[in-house]
Parts: C-alpha cells; sequence; structure tokens
C-alpha cells in the first residue's frame, strides 16, 4: 500500500520535474537587461511582472497596454512566454516592448523558470 501511494506521488511530482528545464537561479542573471523596464511589485516602463506565468496578457492593473497586447488573446505560459521574450514584434507586431529578444534557448528557459519563481 506505501508503495502505491509513494508510486501516485510520484507520478503525480513528474509533470513538474519536466518543467523545470531553466535554472532560476541563471534565470536573475539573465534578466539583467530586463529589469531597465520590469520589476516584480510595481510597474515600471513596462509591467510588474509578479505572477505574469499564468496570467492572461496585458492584464496587470495599473498598466497601460498597447491595444496589440491587449488584443492578442495570450495567456503567458512557458510556451507564449518563449516566443513572446524571444522576439516579441514576431509573436504580436505593434506591441510596444521595445526590446529585441533573446535568441539563446538556454538563457529563454532560464528566463522563463526565474518568471515562474515570482510568484
Ligand atoms: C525597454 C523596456 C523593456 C525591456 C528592456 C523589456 N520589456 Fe518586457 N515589456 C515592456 C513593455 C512596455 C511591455 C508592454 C507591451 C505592450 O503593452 O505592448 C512589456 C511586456 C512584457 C511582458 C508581458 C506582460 C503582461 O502583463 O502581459 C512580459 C512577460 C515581458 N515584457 C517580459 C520581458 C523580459 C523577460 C524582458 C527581458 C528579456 C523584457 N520584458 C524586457 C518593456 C520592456
Amino acid at each position: 500500500m506505501r508503495h502505491l501511494i509513494l508510486g501516485v506521488a510520484f507520478a503525480a511530482l513528474l509533470p513538474l520535474a519536466a518543467h523545470a528545464e531553466g535554472d532560476a537561479a541563471a534565470g536573475e542573471k539573465a534578466f539583467a537587461p530586463c529589469k531597465a523596464c520590469h520589476a516584480f511589485g510595481k510597474n515600471g516602463a513596462g509591467p510588474d511582472l509578479k505572477g505574469v506565468v499564468g496570467r492572461k496578457a496585458a492584464a496587470h492593473e495599473g498598466f497601460s497596454y498597447s491595444d496589440a497586447l491587449k488584443n492578442s488573446g495570450l495567456t503567458w505560459d512557458e510556451a507564449t512566454l518563449k516566443e513572446w521574450i524571444a522576439d516579441p514584434k514576431k509573436k504580436v507586431p505593434g506591441n510596444k516592448m521595445m526590446y529585441a529578444g533573446v535568441k539563446d534557448e538556454k538563457k529563454l528557459n532560464d528566463i522563463i523558470a526565474y518568471l515562474a519563481s515570482q510568484k
């Protein structure tokens, strides 16, 4: 019985482990250029990114988003964030995040892990 319970608990944890591709500590460093505009807990030149993973795009109160992002219909998960951070202009044409994007795959995964840790 005990084995069965452990087995079930382990199976439940597997999807989480599979998500942990990125390294949040490295992501904090890779996030340095983003800090020019983004913080956690308050809006700046860019919207507050606290809790952004799982949130709808352009949903943070008090930030004046572009219509393009408001109408994007996106929800920020690993896949959508990856495309956005890699190339914001391509993902949402007409948005107002003035940033060329992160092309390095490892940095991308690390940044997303870091964002996911900022709840
Ligand atoms: C020059 C300022 C600037 C820099 C640098 C910048 N951003 Fe942004 N970011 C913005 C602005 C402005 C928006 C809102 C865009 C809009 O409304 O079209 C935004 C939006 C976002 C969003 C969507 C937030 C939401 O509430 O929907 C995410 C996620 C994001 N940025 C992540 C990043 C990351 C990660 C980096 C660094 C790799 C970065 N940004 C660099 C200005 C910036």
